[in-house]
């Protein structure tokens, strides 16, 4: 068929009726993003000529992919959470808030309510061979002063790859902390050296990334919510150095702040001292938190979660 075969006035006019403009009733925010939506999609179809087999296997598509719960990993693969985060920072600088650590995305593998503990804890259930990792930092406000009982709660991927809650073979919370700074605004942890992600094989994100001749893989990360009393809410995460997906992320996380330097211990005496028997790896990263500010754009995110059992 031809394209371009329907006037744009009548386009934006179905769309108007399809979302209710003419009629008084319902919520008027969700009738204007549904009419700008249908207008678009109804522009597109109509100048890219998508056909009605296309249109179909979209929907199918759709779908089946909410069947298998996997909007949360689509989202990110097609740059939309990333792109959120880039609206974000923007609103932020508009607004003339002081910039601490930056953020990236959440995605979608958090579940709340891990285990909080004071000061440090160990991640790991000691089940999973892989390198030993310490992690330790200060959180901090923007003018440096350390934020005392502000809570990191950390969440990474095993040596496979796979989070708890998510992959039935790791214990619950395995990898999942939550540690409250102590009277110098600190935290450490013990756990392992995470391994990159890739998206579920013959899952319907990994199709579409295929038929886009994409890959599904992040780099090895570790995500992060620091959260403290009176300060903006940090979503963020880090990247391990040396990755070879590092600069090629599928998810679009990766920002140059947030590659912190990876040192390895090979010392026997420091080794000992830790009462490891094999060298180990120890990374050291700061957070800075910005002041809460009224009016400024919300940095909680209302966001569905899988809940533990
Ligand atoms: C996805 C998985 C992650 O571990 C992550 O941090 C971001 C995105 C995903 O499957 O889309
Ligand atoms: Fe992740």
């Amino acid at each position: 068929m031809p394209a371009n075969l329907i006037k744009r006035d009548v386009i934006t006019a179905l769309a108007a009726r399809a979302a209710g403009l003419d009629q008084s009733g319902g919520d008027p925010r969700l009738k204007q993003v549904v009419n700008r939506l249908l207008a678009d999609l109804m522009l597109a179809i109509d100048e890219l000529d998508i056909s009605m087999d296309e249109f179909w296997r979209g929907i199918a598509y759709f779908t089946q992919a909410g069947k298998q719960n996997e909007f949360g990993l689509i989202v990110p693969g097609v740059v939309l959470e990333h792109f959120l985060d880039l609206r974000l920072d923007e609103a932020e600088r508009r607004a003339g808030l002081a910039t601490g650590t930056v953020r990236t995305i959440e995605g979608p593998l958090y579940i709340s309510g891990a285990p909080i503990s004071k000061g440090e804890a160990r991640l790991d259930d000691g089940t999973d061979d892989g390198e030993v990792l310490f992690m330790e930092g200060q959180v901090r406000d923007v003018s440096g002063e350390p934020i005392v009982g502000a809570v990191v709660d950390v969440w990474h991927a095993n040596t496979m790859g796979n989070y708890s809650h998510f992959d039935p073979a790791q214990a619950a919370f395995n990898l999942r902390r939550r540690i409250e700074t102590d009277k110098e605004g600190r935290y450490r942890f013990r756990s392992i050296m995470p391994s990159g992600y890739a998206c579920p094989p013959g899952s319907q994100t990994e199709k579409l990334l295929q038929a886009m001749g994409r890959h599904g893989n992040r780099p090895a990360h570790v995500h992060f919510f620091v959260t403290a009393p009176d300060y903006r809410k940090l979503t963020t995460q880090i990247n391990i150095d040396g990755d070879k997906y590092l600069h090629d992320d599928f998810a679009f996380g990766t920002r140059d702040e947030l590659i912190p330097r990876v040192e390895r211990i090979t010392e026997a005496a420091e080794i000992y001292k830790l009462g490891l028997n094999k060298p180990f790896a120890r990374i050291q990263f700061d957070f800075s938190l910005t002041k809460e500010v009224a009016g400024a754009p919300a940095t909680i995110v209302a966001r569905e979660h899988a809940e533990a059992a």
